[in-house]
């Protein structure tokens, strides 16, 4: 007990002395202030303050002790009135040390449990034995679209519904009956909805714990609608890649058919027919005189000069010498000039802004057969009789364009046709011009005529 000045007078219980470890003469007479850390005191002091003036019993709570332990207190400052006057006031105190360190501990538990769960970039989930959700982080709130205080409280089933809820849903919507299911601690993919109504792919994890008797779901779900964007599109291009390697290989097996029968019957047919020529003339050698041989060697070189013009023509075919020769845009030009020469009524107009040494080597190979492909399509299929062929090279980029006049198609349809149904020349420019590092765009609408174009934005660091 102490008087109005907070001095302690002779009424001391052993307690009391116990908690503190002091003796009755230590305490007697001193201000009861001084058993208090600086923390602390200033709160006893109002605490004390408080009851002196209202006369009402005030409580206390989790003081720090000034003892040689750390000791937390809690108790009462109740004023006590002996026949209606002010008798000074009873200080009760209760050791609360172990339950105040252990709520100390749990809150700095809790404190970095909510820390890690709120920087984490998966939604951590946590709903009760009926599937209340108890705990929401900000991620959750990020995948989902629900802010912590729009769902806390509320069922599982509005991010999860039944329809669309595999197991791993259902055990986490009713925790209660599947407390012992073996999906707990394995991760699963399944699906989930959110606030705006979109359904969308997601991988779950679950954990589950028990306080008393009351178990709890703990989910940690990712979305992965852009991993599985990303696989879609990796399995697509793997597709894409054995139906281009197998169409490749046929390309190639039809390029040595196409070679053998020019051999055969361009080539071929030209040896033998000069074979021909010189065997008539040495078997006839005796009786003619050289005069009379004259015709039968003429005819002679001119079938050799025939050999000799296939030869060129197939070699040039395979490997325009020109490009090693001249360069790319003699090369093109030459070309041009060729293509109006033979395909009269169509004429060419030429834009070439480039020079051979803006060119990377790799690319002038592609920017020959992408012409030439193009031009042959337009003979083939476009009734076209106006071409223009550009190709210009500005700060390091690289295009070439090449539009006709004629009947132009639907390039959706004709993309649209089962590969092994229609022709190589389209996807092989493509193939080309992507695997040089640019890009290949394809325009076409009907009576406008077909554009045809190659861009490589860097050209100077393509491989
Ligand atoms: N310039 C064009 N004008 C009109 N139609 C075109 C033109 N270029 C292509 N096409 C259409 O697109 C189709 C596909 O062309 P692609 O070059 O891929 O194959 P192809 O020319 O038919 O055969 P391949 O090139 O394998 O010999 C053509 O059959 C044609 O219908
Ligand atoms: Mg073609």
């Amino acid at each position: 007990m102490t008087d109005e000045c907070a001095s302690c007078s002779g009424h001391i219980n052993k307690g009391f002395l116990r908690i503190m470890d002091m003796l009755p003469e230590d305490i007697i007479g001193r201000d009861i202030m001084r058993f208090f850390c600086t923390d602390s005191l200033n709160l006893f002091h109002d605490y004390y303050r408080e009851a002196l003036v209202t006369g009402n019993p005030v409580r206390f709570d989790s003081l720090h002790a000034a003892t040689a332990f750390t000791i937390f207190l809690s108790g009462w400052c109740i004023p006590r009135y002996v026949d209606g006057a002010f008798n000074g006031i009873i200080c009760t105190f209760t050791d609360i040390s172990e339950q105040y360190t252990t709520k100390v501990k749990l809150s700095e538990s809790e404190t970095r449990f909510r820390s890690i769960a709120e920087t984490a970039t998966d939604g951590i989930i946590t709903v009760n034995k009926s599937g209340e959700i108890i705990f929401w982080n900000r991620a959750a709130t990020f995948i989902f679209g629900y802010t912590g205080h729009e769902v806390l409280g509320k069922n599982i089933f509005c991010i999860m519904p039944e329809n669309i809820m595999n197991d791993h849903g259902k055990i986490f919507a009713a925790p209660e009956k599947s407390y012992t299911n073996d999906a707990i601690g394995r991760t699963v993919e399944g699906r989930a909805k959110r606030k705006n109504g979109t359904i969308f792919p997601i991988e779950i994890s679950l954990a589950s714990w028990k306080i008393v008797s009351d178990i709890y779901f703990t989910a940690i779900i990712r979305d992965i609608t852009h991993r599985k964007h990303i696989e879609k599109s990796l399995q697509h291009s793997e597709q894409e890649l054995k139906n281009l390697s197998s169409r490749l290989l046929n390309a190639h097996e039809q390029e040595r058919k196409r070679l053998a029968y020019e051999l055969h019957d361009g080539l071929g047919q030209i040896l033998s027919a000069a074979k021909i020529g010189v065997k008539t003339m040495l078997d006839g050698k005796k009786k003619q005189k050289v005069s009379d041989r004259k015709p039968s060697a003429d005819n002679l070189l001119a079938v050799i000069q025939s050999a000799i013009d296939e030869v060129r023509r197939i070699s040039r075919d395979l490997r325009p010498s020109i490009l090693d020769d001249l360069g790319i845009i003699a090369a093109i030009n030459s070309f041009c000039i060729d293509f109006e020469r033979v395909n009269s009524p169509i004429t060419v107009s030429r834009a070439i802004e480039a020079r051979d040494e803006d060119i990377p080597e790799q690319i002038k190979i592609v920017l020959y057969r992408i012409t030439q492909e193009a031009c042959t399509n337009i003979v083939r299929h476009s009734h076209a009789d106006r071409v223009t062929v550009k190709l210009s090279s500005v700060s390091g980029a690289i295009q070439l364009s090449i539009h006709d006049n004629g009947t132009g198609f639907d390039v959706q349809a004709i993309q649209a046709i089962k590969e092994s149904g229609r022709g190589l020349g389209l996807s092989s420019m493509k193939e080309r011009v992507e695997f040089s590092g640019g890009v290949f765009t394809l325009t076409s609408l009907p009576e406008q005529g077909t554009t045809v174009q190659a861009l490589w934005p860097q050209a100077r660091t393509a491989t």
